[in-house]
């Protein structure tokens, strides 16, 4: 019996805590901020699934698990930390499932990095209300090669979602950011993916892409100089009314993962005296824009 505490039950969040609880051997803790009674996924043939898992929104209610998920938003650190404090003891493991090329600079303040396992996803999935999450597709997920990696492929070997361990993590993260810092011109301009069919957008795309090939590259990331033009392709070949989820979160007035999908261009950038001016411009706007 595996004891594994969900922080942040929101669509990521939801997703896995469903698909973990079909394993009987799996005892689920979520570690809620908005408490609901049960979670129901909805999957994308339009089947559910529903699970009763112990929810706790008090972290002082919170006893050490063997596994930590932490499926919150790149910004909510400070909230998460309370949970760790209780979630956390010297022998679990606490795996980041987030956007981003950061996870474990984020937490390291808060657990001893040994213990953290960095983990990039792809699951398109919304949270419709809490406890009511839907699944948009298949969902997978990449870890680096490292001693915890094989007990995390193990905990959702009885799910259709993927775990792979890659030996370049670094570069996988990467390549996401390259998509998804294109994304923000969505999140400026209000519309979703056909923006990137307009050829001004395509080129302003391409230079937020070479920005972070630039700065990626630095960190020790494989990025090949047909990233820029690969990810304007994937925009335009998306379907049209895709949305990303900084735009959803800025149409919605929630706050945003700027600084978790361009800010950190601009930080990287500045600390190897790499020039990112269109991502700096794209931070200050979308900063300037969003909740206050
Ligand atoms: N959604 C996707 O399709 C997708 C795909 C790939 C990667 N990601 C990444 O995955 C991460 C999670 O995204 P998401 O879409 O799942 O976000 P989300 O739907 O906004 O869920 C975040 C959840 O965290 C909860 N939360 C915030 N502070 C908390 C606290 N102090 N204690 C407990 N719970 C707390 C929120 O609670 P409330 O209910 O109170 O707001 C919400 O349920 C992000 O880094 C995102 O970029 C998302």
């Amino acid at each position: 019996m595996k004891h594994i505490a969900i922080v942040g039950p929101g669509a990521i969040g939801g997703t896995l805590t469903a698909w973990l609880s079909r394993n009987s051997e799996h005892d689920i803790t979520v570690a809620a901020r908005s408490t609901f009674a049960s979670l129901t996924l909805q999957l994308p043939d339009g089947s559910l699934i529903t699970a009763q898992p112990r929810i706790l929104t008090e972290p002082n209610s919170a006893a050490p698990a063997d596994w930590v998920l932490v499926t919150t938003k790149a910004y909510d650190v400070i909230g998460t930390s309370q949970w760790l404090k209780r979630l956390v003891g010297p022998r679990t493991r606490v795996a980041i499932i987030q956007n981003g090329v950061e996870h474990v600079e984020r937490f390291a303040p808060y657990v001893a990095v040994e213990q953290l396992l960095p983990v990039m996803i792809d699951l398109p999935a919304e949270r419709q209300a809490p406890g009511r999450i839907r699944q948009r597709g298949a969902g997978r997920m990449i870890v680096p090669e490292s001693p915890h990696a094989a007990e995390f492929v193990q905990l959702f070997a009885h799910t259709p979602l993927t775990v792979t361990p890659d030996a370049d993590f670094k570069t996988q993260v990467w390549k996401k950011l390259c998509v998804n810092s294109a994304g923000a011109l969505s999140a400026m301009l209000l519309k979703p993916a056909m923006i990137a069919r307009h050829d001004g957008v395509a080129e302003i795309m391409r230079a937020i892409v070479r920005e972070c090939v630039a700065v990626g590259r630095a960190e020790g990331a494989r990025l090949d100089d047909s990233m820029a033009e690969q990810v304007v392709n994937g925009y335009r070949s998306a379907p049209p009314d895709s949305v990303n989820s900084l735009h959803a979160d800025r149409a919605a007035g929630r706050p945003m993962e700027t600084d978790a999908r361009n800010g950190v261009i601009v930080r990287l950038g500045r600390k190897h005296g790499i020039a990112t001016p269109i991502n700096q411009m794209i931070v200050a706007l979308l900063e300037a824009a969003g909740p206050t």
